[in-house]
């Protein structure tokens, strides 16, 4: 299959030379905000914004809970470009097209991106709130022949076939590990295996329960078509989940459906210690 609406290198370009021309920061870090996360750009100093609408040949996110704004300006000191919504798959956009936005920022500079997401929690030992920094995932999409990746490759981006054994940086890894000692939050924090569906359905126990036996610590609907396309230019990713419900494995569950309500409000009630991570994560980055 060859995606259909082909962002060409020159595409991108344009996209990333129109915020190039209206802003003088030049960012290191590519932050995507995920549900119920965008107060995690309020940390952001000196801001230059854009809505997505504005922006040529940009998509606009569609979702309840992702507001669609590129935000420039500095997180402890480091210039940053931090994405308020993202494009996910069930939306209708092609994986392509929902993980583009990674390339444009590519182009900007960035060296960094910092992906955020709420997920459900299948690891039985994750409590609603806890955070998940994403040690790995299985690309199932990947597996059913859907990739970001698909068609012509052009090699100004990366190569055909790019590595994914190093896909979240191990030395950001135990940096997380250090911050999060620092912060005290050991006891919420883990470290896991996420893992990308369509969606926009949630999952059958059945599919939960297949998903924890792959060695699945966390679902959710976004991330990896993003980190595939990152790794394929070479940027160097760190990624984390917050769990925002517990996923029932077993038809007598007591956990409640997850639903989007629920997952925006756990979003809400945990930005600041997701918002305190990230800005120790960059102040630790900034000092390297
Ligand atoms: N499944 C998939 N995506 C999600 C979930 C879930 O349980 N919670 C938040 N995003």
């Amino acid at each position: 299959v060859i995606n259909e609406e082909n962002y060409s290198y020159e595409l991108i370009k344009e996209i990333a030379d129109y915020f190039l021309e209206r802003t003088s920061i030049r960012p290191v870090i590519g932050i995507i905000c995920g549900s119920g996360l965008n107060s995690l750009a309020d940390h952001i100093t000196d801001i230059q914004a854009f809505d997505y609408k504005d922006i040529p040949n940009f998509p606009v996110s569609t979702v309840e809970g992702h507001v669609g704004r590129m935000i420039f300006g500095y997180l402890e000191g480091m210039p940053v470009v931090a994405m308020q919504g993202r494009f996910h798959y069930y939306e209708g956009y092609p994986l392509a097209k929902c993980s583009m936005p990674v390339r444009v920022l590519k182009l900007v500079g960035i060296k960094y991106l910092f992906a955020t997401n709420a997920a459900g929690g299948l690891n039985p030992k994750y409590k609603v709130g806890d955070i998940m920094i994403v040690r790995d995932h299985i690309n199932i999409m990947g597996f059913a022949g859907n990739s970001p990746l698909q068609g012509p490759n052009d090699p100004r981006f990366g190569p055909r076939f790019p590595p994914m054994t190093n896909a979240y940086d191990r030395h950001l890894v135990r940096k997380a590990r250090k911050v999060v000692r620092e912060m005290g939050i050991e006891n919420d924090v883990h470290e896991g295996v996420y893992t990308c569906l369509g969606g926009p359905n949630y999952e059958t126990v059945a599919e939960l329960k297949m998903l924890r036996i792959m060695g699945v610590d966390a679902v959710g609907m976004s991330t990896v078509h993003e980190v595939i396309t990152a790794r394929h230019c070479d940027l160097t990713v760190f990624a984390f989940s917050l769990i925002t419900n517990k996923c029932a494995t077993d038809y007598d569950s007591s956990e409640e459906d997850a639903n989007h309500e629920e997952v925006v409000m756990v979003g809400k009630s945990r930005q600041s210690i997701c918002g305190e991570l990230m800005c120790r994560m960059i102040r630790d980055l900034a000092q390297d």
